[in-house]
């Protein structure tokens, strides 16, 4: 990395054992408020670093590069999705830019899954109910909701964390759909016993739909009232993944109108707002972006960050680079 330790800022305050690792060798600038850095603050701070760790609330783009200077080799950005970077500018430039795919594959499929059942078995309404001290007596109608064993579950996304999903479901003896743009190897269809659809018929057939896509211009709004109405009136959808693939104006109103039963969401449309009708919709589960959330998840995201923001200041390649066209600029010629 050079005899000068090279200039770096982190935009959040991350788990400490990376932060240390961090500190140890470069010149470090955190950014330690509350939320997301303020964009004047990021463009100001940004300027003459060498490598930046950022977060999915932190826009990567032309004018931030220009904030940066010509100096900036890395982008290690803290998060499996990038849509919060434009990695054409990026490689436009020769600046190297990462994710931190693999890490958090498993945590993200558990909280689908969590979601899932909260939404299912009516847990957060549960909750709320005990908690308003309503008087209650057991009853054989009582909050019913549905089954989620032996019910057909279709995965739209059918990356990592959606055959990872797959294989839990596997567990709940369900049946499985998934539709994507990219179809996986027949040995993979037939290891997690998953079957392809289209879109349309997956929305139709499946009891539970888990939205595992990343967020580009084809899946904004991918699921919209359309869609919502191909849905079974007991059906229960789950989203994981970035808010805008939910029109959520949309979805607020078919749980209001019961047209599906219940949703678990872990993101928004236009977070951190959320819609507010769906505050006010006891079928829905809301919980704060916590897909990752978990104190070995988050730790081994840092360290991936960390390990990515390394190798592009010492001219290497990250370990989880996005842009490989970056990286062939730079590669001196064999
Ligand atoms: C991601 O990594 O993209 C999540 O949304 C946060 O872990």
């Amino acid at each position: 990395m050079g005899r000068t330790r090279p200039r770096v800022l982190i935009t959040r305050r991350l788990p400490q054992e990376a932060l240390d690792r961090i500190e140890a060798r470069c010149d470090m600038t955190l950014y330690d408020g509350d939320g997301a850095m303020a964009r004047d603050q990021l463009l100001t701070e940004v300027a003459g670093k060498a490598g930046t760790i950022t977060l999915l609330t932190d826009r990567v783009d032309d004018e931030f590069l220009d904030a940066a200077g010509p100096q900036l080799k890395i982008v290690a950005n803290y998060a499996v999705g990038f849509d919060n970077i434009d990695v054409d500018a990026c490689t436009r430039r020769g600046v190297l830019t990462s994710n931190t795919p693999e890490v958090l594959t498993e945590t993200t499929a558990d909280a689908a899954f969590a979601l899932m059942m909260a939404a299912a078995r009516r847990v957060a309404e549960g909750d709320r109910f005990l908690r308003s001290r309503t008087p209650w007596i057991w009853g054989p109608l009582m909050m019913l909701g549905q089954d989620v064993h032996h019910k057909t579950l279709g995965i739209v996304g059918f990356g990592r964390i959606g055959q990872a999903l797959a294989r839990r479901a596997r567990g709940f003896a369900m049946r499985v759909l998934y539709h994507d743009t990219y179809r996986p190897p027949a040995e993979v269809e037939q290891e997690l016993a998953a079957e392809y659809r289209d879109l349309e018929d997956l929305l139709r057939e499946s009891d539970f739909v888990s939205l595992h896509t990343n967020l580009t211009a084809q899946t904004r709004h991918l699921i919209n009232a359309e869609r919502l109405a191909m849905m079974k009136p007991t059906a229960v959808l789950v989203n994981t993944s970035r808010g805008p693939v939910i029109a959520e104006q949309a979805l607020a109103q078919a749980l209001q109108e019961r047209q599906i039963s219940a949703a678990g969401l872990d993101v928004f449309e236009h977070e951190p707002a959320v819609h507010p009708s769906l505050l006010t919709c006891d079928n829905a589960v809301l919980i704060p972006h916590l897909g990752s959330a978990t104190v070995e998840t988050r730790l081994a995201m840092a360290n991936l960050a960390a390990d990515n923001l390394f190798a592009g200041l010492q001219d290497a390649r990250p370990p989880t680079l996005l842009n490989p066209e970056a990286w062939q600029q730079k590669a001196p010629r064999a």
